[in-house]
């Protein structure tokens, strides 16, 4: 084990807690899309575990897609100017778009995305993220579905990293070092 990776505080989700919010979110989703199959586009790669559960969870026809952007430290990061590392396989145009996100900070990173892929026409889009952390928001989104509102923490598990580790804790723990906020400012 990296000697320097800091290590876990309290578990601020259970694995249970996320599955019953996951499902409730699935539910709502499933409703209004009964008409119109959707596209889960998952912004690589703190969304996957979200979307896999999420995406079980839908019982409703759908496909998925996905996108990896990459900003460039933390003057572009709060700029907002990202780069697509990988962009989505099809065309969206006239397709029921619905982003699957892991958490929105500053909103930045999404409002990028939105941006350019509503370039693209497609019948709508929503943006559905498992953490929302308000406080530290620099750019309104419409977010459509919400998984749990987050206190001014920093967060690893299901999915979420700090330096690539920690994904796959089926739980989300605050980082007991929260020197990384900063970091992040
Ligand atoms: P923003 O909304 O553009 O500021 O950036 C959101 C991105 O920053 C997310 O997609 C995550 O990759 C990363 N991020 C922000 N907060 C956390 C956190 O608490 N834990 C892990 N990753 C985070
Ligand atoms: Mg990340």
């Amino acid at each position: 084990m990296d000697e320097s990776l800091p290590s876990l505080g309290r578990v601020l989700f259970t694995a249970e807690e996320i599955r019953a919010r996951v499902h409730a979110l699935a539910a709502t989703i499933a409703d209004d899309y009964a008409a119109r199959p959707p596209l889960l586009v998952g912004v690589l790669k703190g969304s996957v575990v979200f979307l896999s559960d999420l995406m079980r969870a839908l019982a409703l026809p759908l496909t998925c897609d996905f996108i990896a952007i990459s900003s460039y430290g933390a003057v572009s990061a709060r700029s907002g100017v990202v780069r697509f590392l990988k962009d989505l396989d099809a065309p969206i145009e006239g397709r029921d778009v619905l982003i699957v996100e892991d958490i929105i900070d500053t909103g930045l990173t999404l409002r990028y995305i939105v941006r350019n892929l509503l370039e693209r026409r497609p019948a709508s889009l929503e943006i559905c993220t498992l953490l929302n952390r308000p406080p530290r928001r620099l750019a309104e989104l419409p977010l459509r579905y919400v998984g749990f509102d987050l206190p001014d923490v920093f967060v690893v598990g299901y999915g979420l990293d700090y330096h690539e580790h920690y994904r796959n804790l089926p739980y989300i723990a605050i980082l007991e070092d929260q020197a990384v906020m900063a970091s992040l400012r």
